[in-house]
């Protein structure tokens, strides 16, 4: 009987510790995700319950974001306070609460890169105490790589070296760049990187093979931009080939008209010098270029008639 009578003592200390330790650590606030992506522009929710048992009247909510541009600097994103709303100007008709007063869930409309930091939802419904009253949460917001900028500097000239450098302005994550030349086939150029938003390739001793179009491509987990540079090396070897053609067709056509002036000189010394060859070879050239002649009229005639 003594046994049994402990028994019920020690139930019912043990519930009343219980009861104690829920009493005390009452209002507890859990976020269901620790972190979360949201592409920009689009809009997210951020969860974040809590589990009260005193009435609801007092309850106070507040929202802190610490942004990854400024951690050292959190400010207030949105309170409720004695059933008050009060959002911070930079976010004003963009974040709302989802579900009061049961939950404390956020949304936040057109996010913007800025809205990206640690969130931390704390929540008070007093006279209640709140351990753990704050939950903590960190939102990246994912860029898509902007349309990079290609550019090439140097030599273009067989022998020269040429710079191929590519720069692109914005992505989340920061966007991998890459220079490819496509033809005649594909291969892949090692790059050097001038910071995390650009990078070049330099091509020293260019020679024809070098011409081509080469691709600068951008791209993170959202897509992939690219830009292209058409290159056209002006290969030294080929102009000189061309200008020892160019030599080689004067040279020739030059030697055609020598010989031709020495034919003309020939002949007018050798018909100089044999009056009577000429005249009666004259004559016969000019019987024949008659008869040609004579010809001609009736050959226009008939094709007239
Ligand atoms: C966000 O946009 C949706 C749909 O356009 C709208 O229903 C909601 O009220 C907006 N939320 C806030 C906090 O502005
Ligand atoms: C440049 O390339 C040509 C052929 O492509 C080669 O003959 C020459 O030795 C190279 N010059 C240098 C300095 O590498
Ligand atoms: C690149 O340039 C060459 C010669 O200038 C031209 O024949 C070729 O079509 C160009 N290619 C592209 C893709 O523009």
């Amino acid at each position: 009987m003594s046994a049994m009578a402990v028994l019920g003592w020690r139930t019912l200390w043990s519930l009343f510790v219980c009861f104690t330790v829920l009493r005390t650590n009452a209002l507890s606030v859990t976020m269901s995700e620790s972190t979360m992506e949201v592409v920009r522009g689009d809009y997210i929710i951020l969860p974040c319950s809590f589990s009260t048992y005193s009435p609801l009247s007092r309850l106070n909510i507040i929202w802190t974001l610490a942004p990854f541009s400024s951690p050292e600097s959190p400010f207030q994103v949105i309170v409720y306070d004695h059933g008050q709303i009060i959002e911070d100007p930079s976010l004003i008709g963009r974040v709302g609460f989802t579900d009061l007063p049961l939950r404390a869930d956020i949304m936040i409309n057109d996010t913007r890169v800025s809205d990206a930091g640690v969130y931390r939802c704390m929540v008070n419904n007093p006279p209640e105490a709140a351990d753990p009253g704050i939950g903590e949460l960190l939102l990246t917001v994912l860029v898509a790589p902007s349309l990079p900028a290609c550019r090439w500097d140097g030599e273009v000239d067989a022998g020269g070296s040429v710079t191929l450098s590519c720069s692109v302005a914005e992505g989340i994550p920061t966007p991998e760049i890459r220079w490819d030349k496509l033809n005649p086939e594909e291969i892949s150029l090692p790059i050097n990187m001038e910071g995390e938003l650009s990078g070049s390739v330099q091509i020293i001793n260019v020679s024809a093979q070098t011409s081509g179009l080469y691709r600068c491509s951008a791209s993170n987990l959202l897509g992939t931009e690219n830009c292209y540079i058409n290159l056209s090396i002006y290969s030294a070897g080929s102009e000189s080939s061309s200008g020892i053609l160019q030599g080689v067709l004067l040279t020739l056509s030059m030697s055609l008209m020598l010989s031709a002036l020495l034919v003309l000189v020939t002949w007018l010394h050798r018909t100089g010098r044999d009056g009577r060859w000429r005249v009666s070879k004259g004559e016969e050239e000019e019987e024949e270029g008659y008869n040609e002649i004579r010809y001609t009229p009736s050959l226009i005639k008939r094709s007239f008639v």
